[in-house]
């Protein structure tokens, strides 16, 4: 049984990775497949997701999740919120019965720093060209490379994009790294505005888990 990662948040909260090696039949025991998924790897992981909500919450009801018109998954009337993400072989979730929740695990490659200026706006491009050998320095983390630390970065406005869950944000103008990053352990914390109809301070967690080149974030509030 493949669970790679269990973190319980608090009383009401987990998270968990699943590192999808069953095929497609040992998810469908435990789940139905109710959407049209062709491609059968996006399957198994649309699968796995499902699944992993189950297994840190046995009386999850996984058959009545429904797809809202912004492509948020949620359930009616029941009090469990949820965020499911995918990559590769991984499937992360956080399933909260008390909290909002968003979470987005994501594999660190080298295409992350092609992309890193549709998403970081002015002050975070000034701490990764100005600041963040400091910040390494001061946390002793020099081995780190600026791919791990911009995936987090991307890992943590995709978590709070799920957290919001009704679309139409601007990752630049809608969700702000501020403040200081701390270390915790593990954990990398990261300060965020999220500055939509209102403005919410926010921490979100972070952390790489090195031997699988994996980053993951999430967030609760
Ligand atoms: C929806 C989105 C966040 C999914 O992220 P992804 O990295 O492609 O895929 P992940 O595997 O991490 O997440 C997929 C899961 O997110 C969940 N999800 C999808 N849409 C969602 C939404 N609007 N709100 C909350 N959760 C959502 C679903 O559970 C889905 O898995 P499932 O279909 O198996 O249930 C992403 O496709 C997206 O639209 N991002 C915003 C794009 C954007 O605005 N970019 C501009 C900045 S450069």
């Amino acid at each position: 049984m493949p669970l790679f990662y269990q973190h319980n948040i608090n009383r009401d909260t987990k998270l968990g990775i699943w590192r999808i090696d069953e095929p497609e039949s040992f998810f469908l025991e435990k789940v139905p497949l109710k959407q049209d998924v062709s491609h059968p790897f996006k399957r198994r992981q649309h699968l796995a997701g499902r699944y992993l909500l189950s297994y840190l919450f046995p009386d999850f009801p996984v058959e009545e999740i429904r797809i809202a018109d912004t492509r948020q998954p949620f359930l009616a009337g029941h009090p469990y919120h949820f965020s499911i993400s995918h990559c590769g072989s991984f499937a992360a979730a956080v399933v909260s019965a008390s909290n909002r929740v968003g979470v987005d695990i994501e594999l660190i490659t080298p295409r992350i720093n092609r992309v890193a200026e549709k998403f970081l706006n002015e002050g975070e491009m000034h701490f990764f060209n100005e600041d963040y050998v400091l910040f390494l320095e001061q946390w002793g983390m020099k081995g780190r490379m600026q791919q791990e630390f911009l995936t987090l970065i991307w890992s943590a406005k995709e978590a709070l994009f799920k957290w919001y869950g009704l679309g139409e944000l601007d990752f630049k103008r809608h969700m702000q790294l501020t403040g200081n990053i701390r270390v915790e352990g593990d954990w990398i914390k990261l300060p965020f505005v999220f500055e939509k109809e209102d403005i919410i301070l926010l921490d979100l967690d972070a952390r790489i888990f090195d031997d699988q080149a994996l980053a993951l974030a999430w967030v609760l509030t």
